[in-house]
């Protein structure tokens, strides 16, 4: 069995690559025909592939019914499937905090020669605020924010709409957002500082919690109270606020579930130049309504 990839994902893993890829292939061939550079940047990389899921006991695919394509498409990372996307990204940037993870994911570079890939060992937070600082007059770029929870602080995605010249999958944790919010909202000191990090302030909380009343023997009392149905809530909210900042929001992020049908991720995107936003939003709706279950 190879050890080199990462396990990770359900069925939603591959929810969330096939819509990505099916976007980047219309990405790059309008973007083909444009004037831009246009660069596919990854900014959680991973190791460019997800490890093949097999049945410990029998050593045989978990999904026998798949054929040898759906095999390999299976276990492509994010970084390989733009790499194959035809008509090819002008620039490739993979970004990886992770030391393994970094030095299998730069073997892409051998492996597609003819590509022009650059993989930087970074924190993808502090990649981008180098990078958003330039001049994006004369380029364009596709960014893809996979990581695992709560690791893309809203600054970053502040910084990538200010760009204007971005069109961003991102990959938001809106499972262990709702595990942070405690019924009693007695969210400890250091969680609520990663939240207001997370969402780029405290507005979360009058959101997310709403006063109640409880009677006790000392008469009325005031208590801040997790607002039901949360997930809703939690979507709308970050819907918001993404729309304040880009220039139009796919308004039908595909939520990414478990087995047990609860929520782990939303799958939203979201597209920065005011000219092309519309065509970018239509595109990307369509392909996560393809996606509802
Ligand atoms: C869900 S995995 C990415 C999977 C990848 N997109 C794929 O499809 O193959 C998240 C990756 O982000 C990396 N990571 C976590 N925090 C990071 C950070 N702050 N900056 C850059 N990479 C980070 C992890 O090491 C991990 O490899």
């Amino acid at each position: 069995m190879n050890t080199t990839g990462q396990i990770f994902g359900g069925n939603w893993t591959e929810q969330k690559l096939e819509c990505v890829r099916k976007y980047l292939q219309a990405y790059t061939t309008i973007m083909s025909k444009q004037r831009f550079d246009f660069a596919y940047i990854d900014a959680f990389a991973g190791t460019g592939y997800r490890e093949l899921i097999l049945d410990e006991d029998i050593n045989e695919p978990l999904f026998p019914e798949l054929d040898n394509q759906d095999v390999v498409n299976f276990r492509q990372g994010s970084a390989r499937n733009a790499l194959e996307v035809q008509p090819p990204f002008g620039k490739y940037i993979f970004i990886e905090e992770d030391k393994n993870n970094y030095s299998e994911l730069e073997k892409l570079t051998e492996e597609f020669p003819e590509k022009n890939i650059e993989c930087i060992r970074r924190d993808a937070n502090e990649y981008f605020k180098e990078v958003c600082g330039k001049n994006w007059k004369n380029h364009r770029a596709l960014v893809f924010l996979d990581p695992f929870g709560m690791q893309v602080e809203w600054k970053t995605i502040e910084l990538i709409a200010n760009t204007q010249a971005v069109d961003l999958w991102l990959l938001f944790p809106i499972g262990t957002v709702n595990r942070l919010l405690k019924r009693n909202s007695e969210i400890r000191q250091s969680i609520g500082e990663k939240l207001n990090l997370f969402f780029g302030d405290n507005s979360w909380f009058e959101v997310f919690y709403k006063l109640a009343n409880d009677n006790s023997l000392f008469g009325e009392e005031e208590r801040w109270e997790k607002v039901g149905n949360i997930f809703p809530e939690i979507e709308q909210y970050f819907m918001n606020r993404l729309q304040e900042i880009f220039a139009s929001v796919a308004t039908n992020p595909l939520a990414l579930r478990n087995s047990k049908n609860v929520p782990l991720y939303l799958l939203c995107f979201a597209a920065g130049n005011p000219r092309g936003a519309q065509t970018a939003v239509k595109i990307a709706q369509d392909i996560l309504l393809k996606h509802l279950r």
